[in-house]
């Protein structure tokens, strides 16, 4: 039995963060992206957005060491790490309007099918609909499609992010009402 604990994540958990990001991916998307496409992903569309860590909405689950992570954010962004982050995109959502997004979902390699990324999402959701928000967006990969498929996300957009060196990497975007 696991003995994992969720909390927020501080500035101290980021080495740790860009340790597990990688292993993760490396690990887990490997049924459904090249070697290639990984590659030219991790650093910019997978990585950590220190943005989130500041705004208090990203969560970390600790065993003797942090085995998951993942957000939400009132941010416009709806992926990416430090890397992609542009000016424009760092803009506040407006409850009202606007779907609160979910964001940068990595479990350790070693920890899947645990129920850890479940833990993470409902802590969102809860967050979310705390902050107001009626209504949740996120961008999945292909791998963590079936997690956000499970909790009533739908699948409404599929399309490629473009990567360097002509590499695509396909995607979906995924809604689900909360209220
Ligand atoms: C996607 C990810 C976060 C899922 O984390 P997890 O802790 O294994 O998810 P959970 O154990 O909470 O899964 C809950 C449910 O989601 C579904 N699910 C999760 N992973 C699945 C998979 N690989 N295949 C099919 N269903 C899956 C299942 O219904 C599962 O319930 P079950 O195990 O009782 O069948 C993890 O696979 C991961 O880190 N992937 C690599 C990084 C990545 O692509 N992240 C997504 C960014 S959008």
């Amino acid at each position: 039995m696991l003995e994992w604990k969720l909390r927020l994540a501080t500035h101290k958990d980021i080495p740790a963060l860009h340790e597990l990001i990688p292993r993760s991916v490396h690990h887990l998307q490997k049924d459904h992206y090249s070697h290639d496409q990984i590659e030219g992903a991790l650093g910019s569309v997978f990585g950590v957005d220190s943005q989130l860590i500041r705004d208090g909405t990203y969560f970390v689950v600790e065993d003797t060491s942090i085995i998951g992570c993942g957000g939400w954010s009132q941010r416009k962004l709806l992926y990416g790490s430090d890397q992609l982050r542009s000016v424009d995109e760092s803009c506040l959502l407006d409850a009202k309007y606007d779907a609160a997004r979910v964001r940068a979902f990595f479990v350790d390699p070693n920890y899947v099918r645990k129920g850890i990324g479940t833990a993470i999402l409902r802590a969102c959701e809860e967050a979310i609909i705390v902050s107001g928000y009626t209504r949740a967006e996120l961008v999945a990969t292909l791998t963590g499609e079936p997690l956000y498929a499970a909790y009533g996300y739908i699948a409404v957009e599929r399309y490629d992010i473009e990567l360097a060196q002509g590499l695509a990497l396909p995607v979906v975007r995924m809604l689900k009402s909360l209220s």
